[in-house]
């Protein structure tokens, strides 16, 4: 991410000399990035002759040398972009490409964010968090079931610590808060699972994030929002890497099933009427909960139904 933006991040006031004494540079030539940086971020700058220039609202940027460390404790190879079209994408990409897994893309901007489905993942600069995990799957069909619901409960987990109340999941893959999505979860698949497979597990959570230029055409929500303060980036990919690791590795030990009441114990939507929409019909019906694959089960016209698959969307029924 652009020095200058580092060293603005503070919100504090830095001077014309400082700022170009760290870049090596004329206070002109500050003026002028100063400028650029306002138009590509989005962000304002205050200027006051005799103090200097300060951001309106401090940022907390993506560090290297403070996620690093933390990430290889998990043997995990990050890497970290100013902006990519979607890091689930350079994920894939990466996996092509034979590089050393299991790697984490972590990038600052999405200009191609992706949900289900082929929607849009609204991806701001500077804000949020949009990290993809990508490793191989060596259980078989067994390590992917439920995996998105293990993805979820993991992200959940990370918001219970850094200290947000009242989180729940909606399967199969969103998170929510107070009635509002705060988070995504993406899987990809390459390969076949009964040979040689890798899964990207893209991971989005609205964090410092209060209002959006593009349009969400949903209610949605941020950790900053709720918690009222500006959420330090970086503790919280800290804090994302250990759930997603324990939680992995609890599902990869024992399997789905073994999680399967934890996670319809945080369903925002346990024995609620809903709606599912399938590629060709909608069925409604009382939410039972999941089995042991993490396929959705309803009571519909007294008799419980079993739902499975990517194309499948769950609303409340009106
Ligand atoms: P489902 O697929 O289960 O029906 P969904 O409607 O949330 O759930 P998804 O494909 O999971 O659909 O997520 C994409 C949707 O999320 C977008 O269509 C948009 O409504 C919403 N969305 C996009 N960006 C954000 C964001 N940054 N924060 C919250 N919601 C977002
Ligand atoms: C959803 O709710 O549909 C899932 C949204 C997942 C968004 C994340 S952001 C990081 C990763 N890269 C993407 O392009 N998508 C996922």
């Amino acid at each position: 991410m652009n020095k200058l933006l580092h060293l603005l991040q503070d919100g504090r006031f830095h001077s014309g000399r400082e700022l170009g004494n760290a870049l090596g540079v004329s206070r002109g030539s500050v003026w002028k990035y100063l400028r650029d940086i306002e138009e590509e971020f989005d962000v304002e700058l205050h200027r006051v002759r005799g103090r200097g220039y300060r951001l309106k609202n401090p940022l907390s940027l993506f560090s290297r040398e403070l996620l690093e460390p933390g990430l290889r404790l998990l043997n995990w190879h990050l890497h970290l972009y100013d902006s990519l079209d979607s890091t689930n994408a350079e994920a894939l990409r990466l996996l092509q490409a034979q590089t050393a897994i299991p790697l984490v893309v972590l990038a600052e901007a999405q200009t191609a964010g992706r949900g289900r489905r082929g929607r849009t993942w609204v991806s701001p600069a500077a804000q949020n968090l949009y990290l993809s995990l990508a490793y191989r799957i060596t259980g078989g069909m067994q390590q992917l079931s439920g995996l998105s619901l293990v993805a979820g409960l993991a992200v959940k987990d990370a918001l219970h610590r850094i200290g947000i109340a009242g989180v729940g999941l909606k399967w199969p893959n969103d998170v929510y808060v107070g009635g509002k999505k705060i988070a995504g979860v993406l899987l990809e698949l390459t390969g076949d699972p009964a040979d040689i497979c890798h899964v990207v597990i893209g991971v989005g959570i609205n964090v410092n994030m209060l209002f959006s230029d593009d349009d969400i055409d949903q209610p949605w929500t941020s950790l900053r929002a709720q918690q009222g303060s500006l959420i330090d980036r970086n503790k919280l990919v800290l804090q994302l890497g250990e759930s997603l690791h324990s939680h992995l590795q609890r599902h990869a030990e024992l399997g789905f099933a073994e999680m399967r009441l934890e996670w319809e114990a945080c369903h925002i939507w346990q024995g609620r009427e809903c709606a599912l929409s399938t590629a060709s019909r909608q069925v409604n019906g009382v939410v039972l909960g999941v089995d042991d694959q993490g396929a959705l089960r309803l009571l519909v016209d007294g008799h419980e139904q079993v739902f499975s698959g990517g194309e499948l969307s769950l609303r409340l029924a009106t």
